[in-house]
This record gives C-alpha cells, structure tokens and sequence, in this order.
C-alpha cells in the first residue's frame, strides 16, 4: 500500500467538496472568515496549518465537505492568499484545479488608507479603484491617490465587519 504523506496523516481525504491549498502560513482562518464559515453551517471543515509545501516553505490547507465556491468568494480568497489552488473534488478525485488571481484592479472591495483621498469624501461619490503593483508581496495602488496598500492592512479590511 502508498505510503500516506504527511498532512494524509493529519487530515485525510474528502469525498465531495472543496480543497483550498497552498494558503499562505497562518492564513487558513482569515480564508474561513471571507467565506463566512463559523463552523455553525454544519458542513465539515479540515483546517491544517503550517505543514510543510515543496513551494512554500510552509502552508495552510482548509477542506470544506459539500461546499462549492462563488467567483466572488474565490476573488477574496486571491487577495488573502494569492498563492492558493483551489481543488474540486467529486467522489474522491480532483476534477478541478486552478490558481487564484489576483485581479489587475479592484473596485469597490477596498478603501483607500488617504483619509484626503477623494474616495473617502463623502459628498464625492467616487468608488475606491487600486490597481495591483506587485503580487509576492501583494502591493495595490489607489488610482486615485497613488497611495499603496500592503498585504497586512488589505487582510484587516476584508476580515473586519
Ligand atoms: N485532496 C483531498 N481529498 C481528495 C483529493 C485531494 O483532500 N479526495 C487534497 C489533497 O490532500 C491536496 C489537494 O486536495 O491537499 C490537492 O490534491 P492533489 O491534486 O492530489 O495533490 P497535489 O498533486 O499535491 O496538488 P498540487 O500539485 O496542487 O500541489
Ligand atoms: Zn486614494
């Protein structure tokens, strides 16, 4: 019989679900927070965090049963964690398996960290815009002020509420 690998050892397979891999160290739980997952759905959750990745270093794993993601969710998960995989898998095998992107802009997601800047105005209805000026460390620059935004404060405002 195949030997397991180590995080088989941890947490084994699932049979129908959604396996989010490659998430950054110490980033599972902000992953579960954006999709909204207490633990209270009743679906099953595995979270494995900081096991060894050929890639990484070190990674998160979550594996949630009998879930699917929206495009939405997997536009957030991308800003938590760019490096992530999302796997699909029906009856036992992985049917599905793409990266995250990091979308070029974001719209309306986020607020400029400029109190001055004109997105932050409140009789100008402008929507906040940043592009994406570097990935690995994920940097975004208001279009409207050129201030940028780091990793940290981009995961502070998608946790938050
Ligand atoms: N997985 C799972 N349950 C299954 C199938 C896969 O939990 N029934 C998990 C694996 O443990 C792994 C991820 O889904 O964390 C992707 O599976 P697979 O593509 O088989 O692994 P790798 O080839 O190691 O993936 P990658 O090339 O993306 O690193
Ligand atoms: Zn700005």
């Amino acid at each position: 019989m195949r030997k397991p690998n180590k995080e088989e050892l941890i947490v084994r397979k699932i049979k129908d679900g959604t396996v989010i891999d490659h998430i950054p160290a110490g980033h599972a739980l902000y992953v579960l927070k954006i999709l909204g997952i207490t633990g209270r759905e009743g679906f099953r959750v595995a979270i494995v965090m900081n096991v060894d990745s050929k890639k990484l270093g070190k990674k998160d794993i979550v594996k949630i049963e009998g879930m699917e993601l929206k495009k939405e969710d997997v536009d957030k998960i991308a800003l938590i964690a760019p490096t992530a995989t999302i796997n699909i898998i029906k009856d036992y095998l992985v049917v599905s398996k793409s990266k995250v992107q990091v979308p070029n802009r974001i719209r309306g997601l986020l607020t400029c960290i400029n109190p001055r800047c004109i997105t932050n105005q409140p009789r100008e209805p402008v929507i906040p815009e940043f592009r994406t000026m570097s990935l690995n460390p994920l940097i975004l620059r208001c279009e409207y002020c050129g201030c940028t935004m780091g990793h940290d404060e981009i995961i502070r405002q998608l946790v938050k509420e």
